[in-house]
């Protein structure tokens, strides 16, 4: 099998410089475009993509196996209960084993220092499919959806986060800083994004990346509304506490009604209607969560190719 010397890992969106970011986005949308005209495309004939998952998952699961699927490749999915890895066998001898098999790691865990540690010792591409810290693909398949939505250069849009400073939120601060666009979150006291990854994210952003309290602010003439849950996979116990703290924080239509007339409201889901999201808002005609959702088949197929080097 032929291996690269050093893989391409996806581990944060800080891997990525600006124009890698715009480069996967721009496949992403050309691989949309070839997908829908139903022309076949199969680089990945003959290889393997494993997903090894430490959490739930509905979309970036399925829409990783599409992807693969449906360039011609292979998939099987890992549950960490099924491995050896649940009877103690270290990461680091998992990922060297695997690397026998594989071309390419998807892998959905707690610790960032778990993907961290798989990449070290992996000789093939390790993709971060979401940790506590980050969720990079979410991220890059969320930019692709507004940039294709939005005539406006990504720059020109202010973006809003309202709820929880988690790994969603750090990912898009991320991308904030490589891209330059206005980002502006909204989270309550004690809830905010990790201090270091803001501090580094602000210090090299060519455009403001913003901390406050009061959603209303954050969603002040915004181009786009992020949502996500408010107690993340992990977080279970803390549900009822966070479900009163974070009650000012839903996005419904009077929040809406403070951002552009013609803002799109975004969530990367699964949702909770009538918690960090209305109804209305979700259903509504703002809401774009199923091309979204749609559009992580396709960034992912170009994560794929990127990764694999094809
Ligand atoms: N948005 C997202 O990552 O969804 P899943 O948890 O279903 O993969
Ligand atoms: N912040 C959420 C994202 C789910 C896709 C979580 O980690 O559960």
């Amino acid at each position: 099998m032929n291996k690269s010397p050093s893989p391409r890992h996806f581990l944060t969106i800080s891997d990525l410089a600006s124009d890698e970011i715009l480069f996967l986005i721009n496949r992403a949308l050309k691989l949309k475009k070839r997908y829908k005209s139903d022309l076949p495309y199969r680089p990945c004939i003959g290889k393997v993509l494993g997903l090894l998952f430490e959490k739930p998952s509905t979309r970036t699961r399925v829409s990783f196996e599409a992807a693969m699927l449906q360039l011609g490749g292979n998939v099987t999915f890992l549950s960490s209960r099924d491995l050896q890895l649940s009877r103690g066998e270290p990461l680091k001898d998992t990922a060297r084993v695997l690397s026998r098999y594989l071309n390419c790691l998807v892998v959905r865990t707690f610790g960032q220092e778990v993907v961290d540690e798989l990449a070290r010792w992996s000789d093939v591409p390790v993709i971060n499919g979401l940790t506590d810290q980050y969720h990079p693909c979410q991220v890059l398949s969320d930019i692709m959806t507004v940039m294709e939505h939005k005539d406006e250069d990504i720059r020109a849009l202010k973006i809003a986060w309202v709820g929880d400073g988690n790994n969603v939120a750090h990912s898009w601060i991320q991308g904030a800083s490589r891209l330059g666009f206005v980002l502006a979150l909204a989270c309550p006291e004690g809830y905010e994004p990790n201090k270091e990854i803001l501090n580094t994210a602000q210090a090299k952003s060519a455009a403001p990346i913003t901390l406050m309290t009061d959603p209303k602010e954050a969603v002040k003439g915004a181009d786009v509304i992020n949502a996500d849950v408010w107690a993340s996979m992990g977080q279970e116990q803390e549900a009822s506490k966070r479900r009163e703290i974070f009650a000012p924080f839903q996005i419904n239509e009077a929040l809406l009604a403070k951002a552009k007339k013609d803002a799109i409201v975004l969530h990367c889901l699964p949702a909770h209607r009538g918690e960090e999201i209305s109804e209305e808002v979700l259903e509504g005609p703002h809401s774009l969560v199923w091309d979204q959702a749609e559009n992580k088949m396709h960034l992912h197929k170009a994560v794929l190719e990127w990764a694999m080097e094809l």
